[in-house]
């Protein structure tokens, strides 16, 4: 596993430069108006971050032979701006109140909280006008309705009802597998119906997407415990800080590792089906399981 890790990491991140790439392609210049909404975005989008999201689409994409480049890096530049707009409005202090994002102060300690919101929405609105460009009504429904209100944004307001409550876990698995699955799984199926994809592959694929993804807030929440702050580039404790509902808070931090652990290799299992010999959705997952940021 050791030595298909090492690889992996490569061909991660080579798809990475690739998307900060075309994320800066993207966005709007800072020399045209309104000048201070775009350096805002320009801030947030290009601050870093791990860019899992568009590497899931454009990885499913190719390794399910779709050959319209123009196609998925529109979708793949839409699907990474609509997170960074939800991390911008999740860092709020209304929201979480953090001030630490990618390393560098979250947008509205940077700038102000107007401006945050600002940006938000015009990569959100940004998000949609690429995607509608691929031509593919099919993937503009499946992005709205995995941000929407059955989807990220429901999990987010269930999170921040939860805060201070003594929750069941059933309760968790649907904050996390809302506010934080919906859009991963989202990524992987976008790729898939651009390649083509659908009947049961698609459906297996899905449920790949929703063990990572459930898998990817887990462990979220544990690198919020026992994570290193300079690696997450964001603050350690946030959770504890806003008394939020956690995975770990609930099932306990070895669990809590279990259950994450049990998710990537169910996912891994399922990545397999597919049996290509140069797995990438396999490499992904065992990723995101041993991630430290
Ligand atoms: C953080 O997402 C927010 C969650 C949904 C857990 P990432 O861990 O993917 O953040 P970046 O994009 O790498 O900064
Ligand atoms: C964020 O969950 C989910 C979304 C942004 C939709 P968290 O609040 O746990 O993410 P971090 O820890 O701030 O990145
Ligand atoms: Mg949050
Ligand atoms: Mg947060
Ligand atoms: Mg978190």
């Amino acid at each position: 596993m050791t030595t298909k890790m090492n690889v992996g990491i490569a061909f991660i991140e080579q798809k990475r430069l690739l998307i900060d790439h075309l994320l800066d392609k993207y966005l709007p210049a800072i020399d045209i108006y309104p000048n201070i909404l775009h350096e805002a975005m320009r801030y947030s989008v290009l601050a870093g971050g791990k860019r899992i999201r568009p590497i899931l689409a454009l990885t499913t994409y190719e390794l399910f032979g779709g050959k319209d480049e123009n196609k998925i890096n529109l979708a793949a530049v839409a699907l990474e701006f609509v997170h960074t707009y939800s991390l911008i409005h999740d860092d709020l202090p209304c929201m979480d109140d953090d001030d630490l994002r990618r390393g560098m102060p979250t947008l509205h300690k940077k700038y102000d909280e107007a401006t945050a919101v600002l940006a938000g929405d015009a990569l959100h609105d940004l998000a949609f006008s690429l995607i509608s460009q691929t031509g593919s009504a099919e993937t503009v429904r499946e992005l709205a309705d995995a941000i929407g209100t059955f989807g990220m944004i429901g999990g987010q307001v269930a999170d921040v009802e939860a805060e201070g409550k003594h929750i069941e876990l059933q309760q968790v698995l649907y904050i996390h597998s809302h506010k934080t699955g919906a859009l991963i799984r989202a990524c992987i199926r976008i790729g898939a119906i651009l390649a083509g994809i659908e009947g049961p592959v698609y459906d297996r694929l899905s449920l790949y997407g929703e063990k990572i993804g459930l898998a990817f807030q887990i462990i979220d929440d544990i690198l919020d415990i026992k994570g290193d702050q300079k690696k997450l580039g964001k603050m350690v404790g946030s959770d504890c800080k806003n008394k939020k509902a956690t995975y770990p808070g609930i099932t306990g931090l070895k669990q809590a590792q279990e259950d994450a652990d049990k998710l990537i290799d169910e996912a891994v299992a399922i990545a397999e089906e597919f049996g290509f010999a140069d797995n990438h959705l396999k490499t992904i997952a065992y990723y995101i399981g041993q991630r430290e940021y």
